[in-house]
């Protein structure tokens, strides 16, 4: 049974796509505990959340300022709150960091989860959603990705991805009443359609979207092109982007099949779009949207980047019954509200 008071865990969920899966859940009259240590995150993130869903709402969200790394903020937690599930996006996500401080990424991603795991099996909560990546399918030899391809890293980030899946699957076949959805996200892109809630990168930023948004706010001077010469139509690469909204609804789809299937297992879900956009093209959509022209800098291939990868979206479609309702027309306008409003993201200053 799906009841409205059910209790879920968010670890991450002051992060770019923990904040908006949280104000959906909030709307969706769960009632939502949030974990966090604002590694990539801010407070005045979880503040904005409050603001979108209103005094009453609110009074569903408790936040704690932890980390999974520590069990003691773990026992917490789940010693003063029943959880009927937990959604678990806490992670690190810089592939280049990964590659210069993999001990990093193993604490924070393969600790930190599987302390979780530990700490939800003590508590008897053995329902969880995890967020997963297309990385996991490395460079696909077929597009599009079908969940059931054969999987790869490629750097430790990945690794940490790819680890963490069969984990999962290694700990549900081991206690079959563990009930697991790996979610492979494609390209998040996009913002609250408010304005309020958005990506705001520390640093400078690594991906596409958040880095053109930093060009359109005079942050940055120009954006590199990673790769003219890909077999493409214009030459760059195709990825599959999200609305993050379509994503946040993806999670609460997951997590009312999690508590409507008794023998699901732990199965894996791409949430895409199943279109794939080139970088020129993404460019292009962010331009008409914002009415700012992005100098280019068309500069070599990035080491390890695929040429194409876009989702299969047809199980997701079937068993979730979740498909993405945004294109890439909605994404750059709503990058394009919250950068406009946000130019210097959460602390409004450079
Ligand atoms: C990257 C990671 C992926 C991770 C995801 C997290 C790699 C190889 N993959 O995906 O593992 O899960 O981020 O969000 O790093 N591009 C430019 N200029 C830029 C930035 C990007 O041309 O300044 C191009 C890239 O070469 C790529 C496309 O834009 O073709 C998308 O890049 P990005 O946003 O970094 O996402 P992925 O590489 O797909």
């Amino acid at each position: 049974m799906v009841s409205s008071s059910q209790k879920i865990l968010v670890t991450g969920g002051a992060g770019f796509i923990g904040t908006h899966t949280v104000v959906q859940l909030l709307k969706g009259g769960f009632h939502v505990s949030i974990i966090d240590n604002f590694d990539n995150s801010v407070m005045e993130a979880v503040h904005r959340v409050r603001e979108l869903v209103g005094p009453q709402l609110s009074q569903n969200l408790d936040f704690t300022l932890g980390d999974l790394r520590n069990k003691d903020d773990l026992e917490k937690l789940f010693s003063k709150t029943k959880f009927d599930a937990v959604i678990h996006f806490a992670g690190l996500k810089a592939v280049g960091e990964s590659v210069a401080n993999p001990r990093r990424y193993f604490d924070n991603n393969l600790v930190g989860t599987i302390n979780l795991y530990e700490v939800m099996a003590k508590y008897n909560c053995k329902k969880m959603v995890f967020s997963s990546s297309a990385t996991v399918y490395g460079q696909p030899e077929k597009i599009p990705c079908v969940e059931d391809f054969k999987l790869q890293a490629m750097n430790p980030y990945g690794r940490t991805k790819l680890f963490l899946e069969e984990i999962a699957r290694d700990i549900q076949i081991a206690e079959p009443e563990w009930r697991i959805i790996l979610l492979r996200y494609f390209n998040p892109v996009g913002a609250h359609e408010s304005g309020k809630l958005g990506e705001d990168p520390r640093g400078i930023p690594n991906n596409l979207m958040p880095y053109i948004q930093q060009v359109a706010v005079g942050r940055l001077p120009e954006l590199n092109v990673y790769g003219h010469d890909y077999p493409t139509r214009d030459g760059s690469a195709i990825r599959d982007y999200i609305h993050v909204m379509d994503l946040a609804d993806g999670h609460i789809a997951a997590l009312r099949k999690l508590f409507t299937t008794e023998n699901i297992g732990c199965t894996a879900y791409n949430l895409g779009t199943g279109r794939g956009t080139s970088v020129l093209e993404m460019v292009d959509a962010f331009e008409k949207a914002s009415g700012k022209k992005i100098p280019l800098k068309l500069c070599p291939r990035r080491p390890g980047d695929a040429t194409e990868v876009y989702a299969s979206t047809e199980k997701a479609e079937k068993e979730l019954g979740w498909t993405a309702k945004y294109g890439v027309e909605e994404m750059c306008r709503d990058q394009w509200n919250w950068a406009k409003n946000n130019p210097w993201g959460y602390s409004g200053k450079p």
